[in-house]
């Protein structure tokens, strides 16, 4: 915009330079022509003074040059005005507005001109006589409004244009930046719903570098989208696989475990295999819940309005027995109803993984507290041990699959527990926060949006 500015300013200034020296050159062109005339009037006047007649020069020259411009004077070596003459007619009574410099220096022998402020030019050439003494000032004035008016009209087609040109500009460069930065925050988009895993046809529909960043984007997606559906099916496979060798394995094992046999070490052994194949067992069903979870969408899950509170108390029901067992007492704190919309078998497998855990990881004879509370537009599970704690550098990561915390060692897991309780708060618009103290207990809550 500035260089604009610059541009036009240079060029208007250009302009109005190269039309005045145009006007210049076309005045000295009349003032020759003029000097000359007043010569021919001085010679005439020097040979009628030979001849004894009397002359008046400035009189005799302003009746030659008197319709030469718009106005015509005269003036001798003492600036003194001799004669004047407006529109071609002799004025004598009048004595007009003279510009003295322009006057003085026509007597130092140049050419001198004066622009008054009603677009009048005044111009003085000096006229010498026979002994190049510069004795008279030749005046004419020309009217060069004319010359004001072209400027104005130039000036308003340069501003007009360069008006135009900016709006211009600027519509194809607007144009310009939407239609590139419109594709790219489609893609960017695109990006983004991939990384969710969400994989929809990317295409726009142009040829340049754009258009085929689309669609090798679009190429990524469905590969990307192919292997994890091929991973998924696999795992599921898999695990569903496992699951019928797993049963007659645990069946057998259960069977000679509880079977008559005297000898220790194999009942030890026996023992050992019971325990294995009940690992395996539950690790085989979390694996195909898992599965389960990331092949369905959210429609296909079967939701429905919930008491949390009530959810939460049944499920605290269920394994009440296994806390008891372990001499730790499990208390619900009566709070407000709140409703949320959720699968409900999936739902109390969550918080029954998280009590789970607080039995799991908590020493005999301490406490577990359930509670429901409703934050903002929140419903909340909150479950609180006094058991072993997680390390502040472990809590991120308990949510992991597979992850298991270092202190976990002595209590049998797979470490998916947590990863499926997210997964499942998640599917419903949730989420779970951890809040724990190593030694002193650990304090985890399933967060869900409020009915
Ligand atoms: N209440 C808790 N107190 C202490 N540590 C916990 C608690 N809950 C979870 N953790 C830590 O988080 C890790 C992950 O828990 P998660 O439930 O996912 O796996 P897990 O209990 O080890 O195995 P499983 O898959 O059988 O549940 C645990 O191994 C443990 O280290
Ligand atoms: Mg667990």
């Amino acid at each position: 915009m500035l260089s604009f500015a610059v541009i036009i300013i240079s060029v208007n200034t250009a302009i109005e330079y190269f039309s005045f020296v145009t006007i210049e050159k076309q005045m000295m062109e009349k003032a020759d022509l003029r000097e000359l005339s007043f010569r021919e009037v001085l010679s005439k006047h020097d040979k009628a003074e030979e001849a004894g007649q009397p002359s008046d020069v400035a009189r005799s020259a302003l009746e030659t040059l008197k319709a030469s411009g718009k106005e015509v004077r005269i003036y001798d070596s003492n600036q003194k005005l001799l004669g004047l003459a407006v529109d071609g007619i002799i004025i004598n009574n009048k004595t007009p507005v003279i510009f003295a410099g322009n006057i003085q220096n026509a007597l130092k022998g140049n050419y001198a001109y004066t622009v008054s402020d009603d677009h009048l030019l005044y111009f003085a050439i000096p006229i010498q006589d026979k002994y190049y003494q510069n004795s008279y000032v030749f005046e004419f004035v020309e009217d060069i409004s004319y010359f004001y008016t072209m400027m104005d009209q130039i000036r308003y087609i340069l501003f007009a244009g360069a008006g135009g040109f900016i709006i211009l500009i600027t519509i194809s460069s607007l144009f310009i930046a939407r239609n590139t930065t419109k594709p790219i925050k489609y893609l960017l988009g695109a990006t983004e719903s991939f990384s969710r895993q969400q994989f929809r046809e990317v295409h726009l529909n142009r040829k340049d570098e754009l258009g085929m960043l689309a669609a090798g984007l679009n190429r990524m997606g469905i590969q990307l989208s192919d292997y994890i559906q091929y991973q998924k099916q696999f795992v599921s496979n898999v695990s569903h696989e496992l699951k019928t060798p797993l049963a007659a394995i645990k069946g057998f094992s259960q069977y000679l475990y509880e079977g008559e046999n005297e000898d220790e070490e194999l009942q030890k052994i026996y023992y050992h295999l019971v325990n294995e194949s009940d690992r395996l067992t539950l690790l085989i069903n979390e694996l195909l819940m898992l599965s389960r979870f990331d092949k369905a969408g959210p429609d296909e899950m079967d939701t429905e309005k919930t008491d949390l509170t009530q959810l939460a108390e049944q499920v605290a029901t269920g394994v009440r027995a296994k806390a008891d067992s372990k001499g730790i007492e499990l208390t619900i704190r009566q709070g407000p109803h709140a409703f949320v919309y959720v699968n409900q078998v999936l739902m109390s497998h969550a918080i029954a993984n998280v009590l789970d855990n607080a039995i799991k990881y908590s020493d005999p004879r301490t406490r577990i507290s359930i509670e429901v509370l409703i934050r903002e537009q929140e419903a909340i599970v909150q479950i609180s041990d006094q058991g072993i704690g997680i390390s502040a550098d472990e809590i991120a990561r308990v949510q992991e699959r597979f992850y298991r915390a270092r202190n976990a060692s002595a209590a049998g897991g797979t470490g998916l527990g947590l990863s499926i309780c997210k997964e499942i708060a998640e599917k419903f618009g949730g989420h779970l926060s951890l809040e724990s103290q190593l030694g002193a207990g650990t304090s985890v809550s399933i967060h869900l949006p409020l009915l």
